[in-house]
């Protein structure tokens, strides 16, 4: 990666977050959040690279969330590299770092927590009790620490997004929220810091998680049943040394409600087990 000619700078709290990007703001500079938990890889870079192209100054967060972890999840085991991460986030020319401890998000006290009924209750938030509400709780406080004028989050976390986009309208804070596409191996793995857990055996089964979704996403658009589709979907996907399947299903794009035909914007979701690693994907059904 070509080494960039700012220099990234990190802060811990939100005092020296606001004053730097209250200068930037007093240049007329526009602003990019881009929120993330660490152990970044290739997707969370051009996460950054977008932010790049679309204002002036990018300030990325790393915060491991307590509060999207349920009791029996991966939370203290979950990667943290922060050396790593910020050579790699100043090699992409980001120019703010936040990375708060947990005391200075949720100091003793600390009451609120936004719950996120509906479609904070389906699929994954159906697997993960409370996960979506740790997510909109976290991604509000960003957003009003940061104030930015656009926040970026990957498609791999599909469901995550279409909820982000419904808390900032309910709660009307004023952003742009961007989802940017999923950055894949060559063999259709979705890129994930949880991919780290995968032994060399069961790297080698993980691409069938994406080949079985856009299978099924493919049989849909040619009107296939969606019922029958996504049931081949959770075949294959056991077939291929999956231990387990949360579950796969196929939804309205823009609402996560069930897909009612291929008249719909529609894609398919899942989660699925391997090993150790617990992991999510999703796929758009083409449009003729
Ligand atoms: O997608 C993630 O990494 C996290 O859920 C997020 C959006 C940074 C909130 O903790």
């Amino acid at each position: 990666m070509a080494a960039a000619n700012v220099n990234l700078v990190a802060v811990r709290d939100v005092e020296s977050l606001r004053r730097r990007i209250q200068g930037w703001r007093r240049e007329g500079r526009t602003v990019a959040l881009v929120p993330t938990m660490g152990a970044l890889h290739k997707g969370h870079v051009t996460l950054m690279e977008r932010a790049k192209k679309m204002a002036d100054r990018v300030v990325a967060t790393i915060f491991v969330n307590p509060k999207q972890f349920g009791p029996s999840e991966d939370f203290s085991a979950y990667p943290r590299r922060e050396n790593q991460d910020f050579e790699m986030l100043n090699g992409a020319g980001v120019h703010l770092l936040f990375a708060p401890d947990v005391g200075a998000m949720y100091p003793p006290n600390f009451a609120t927590s936004i719950r996120m009924s509906g479609i904070g209750e389906i699929l994954d938030g159906a697997h993960r009790p409370g996960h979506f509400d740790g997510v909109a709780t976290v991604v509000a406080k960003l957003l009003l620490q940061a104030l930015p004028d656009i926040a970026l989050f990957g498609e791999k976390d599909y469901q995550q997004l279409v909820l982000i986009r419904r808390l900032v309208a309910d709660l009307n804070i004023p952003v742009d929220i961007i989802g940017v596409e999923t950055v894949r191996e060559a063999d259709g793995l979705a890129l994930s810091s949880r991919n780290a857990y995968l032994t060399a055996n069961e790297r080698a089964k993980a691409p069938a998680l994406y080949a079985a979704i856009t299978t099924a996403a493919k049989a849909i658009a040619q009107g296939e049943n969606i019922a029958a589709a996504v049931s081949s979907a959770r075949e294959n996907i056991l077939a291929s040394g999956f231990s387990s399947v949360d579950y796969v299903d196929a939804r309205h794009a823009e609402t996560l409600a069930p897909l009612g035909s291929n008249a719909e914007p529609g894609r398919v979701l899942v989660a699925a087990h391997l090993g150790r690693a617990r992991l999510i994907d999703n796929a758009a059904v083409p449009r003729g």
